[in-house]
């Protein structure tokens, strides 16, 4: 067994868990892995080639090969490759083939550092079950539409918020009603409402938490 301290931070679309998450792995000397981005890098490889994101057979060619020192981080960010993103997750054999990856990076983490921060939606419940420290974030769902708006706006999108409302529940209600390891809280998860949280108040939440669960 691995000595690595996971913290698993779990949650719906812009509930604040990557910006926390983030800082998290800052304030303990951690590394962090956005998980979403790898399923982002995929959906996105299979719509440049053309292909449809529910298509397992290229969906899982694009899982197979990919290559996390290749992620163009504006290219996956646009509610298109989230999309995308929800489609490819919903396949278990997409799922699958980066699972190793994932557990991987956390058990033996780039750097020598003694822990990794993982963020997701299945990072608590499938990727490491065993992890010491597991926060699921929300927020209202109109709370997190603004938040992603804004983050849009501002890298030029013209995108309406309402539009992003209904891709933020088109999107929470896929992720959480497919079968293969659907977005819900571990047993163990410490739930944290960011809806009415500064920035600062959610870190400072979760770090008292985390404090206490890895005692
Ligand atoms: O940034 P945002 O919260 O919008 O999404 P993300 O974390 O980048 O994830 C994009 C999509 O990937 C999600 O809607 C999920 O369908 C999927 N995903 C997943 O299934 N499992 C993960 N561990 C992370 C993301």
């Amino acid at each position: 067994m691995s000595g690595s301290i996971v913290i698993a931070v779990d949650g719906p679309a812009a509930s604040g868990k990557g910006t926390l998450a983030r800082r998290l792995a800052a304030h303990y000397g951690f590394a962090y892995l956005d998980t979403g981005s790898l399923y982002r890098a995929v959906g996105h490889a299979v719509r440049q080639a053309g292909g449809d994101p529910s298509d397992e057979a290229a969906a899982v060619a694009a899982a197979r090969t990919l290559d996390l020192s290749r992620i163009d981080d504006k290219a996956i960010r646009t509610p298109e490759a989230g999309e995308a993103a929800s489609l490819v997750a919903a396949i278990p054999s997409v799922r699958a083939a980066i699972l190793d990856l994932q557990r991987g990076f956390a058990a033996n983490p780039p750097g020598g550092v003694p822990g990794a921060v993982l963020d997701g939606r299945d990072i608590g419940t499938v990727i490491c079950p065993g992890a010491p420290a597991k926060l699921f974030v929300i927020a209202r769902p109109e709370i997190r539409a603004h938040r992603r708006w804004l983050e849009l706006n501002n890298s030029g999108s013209g995108v309406s918020e309402a539009q992003v409302l209904e891709d933020i529940k088109e999107r929470d209600r896929r992720d959480a009603e497919r079968a293969a390891s659907p977005m819900k809280p571990a047993d163990d998860a410490h739930l944290l409402d960011t809806s009415d949280l500064s920035i600062e108040a959610a870190f400072g939440a979760a770090v008292a938490i985390i404090d206490k669960a890895l005692g």
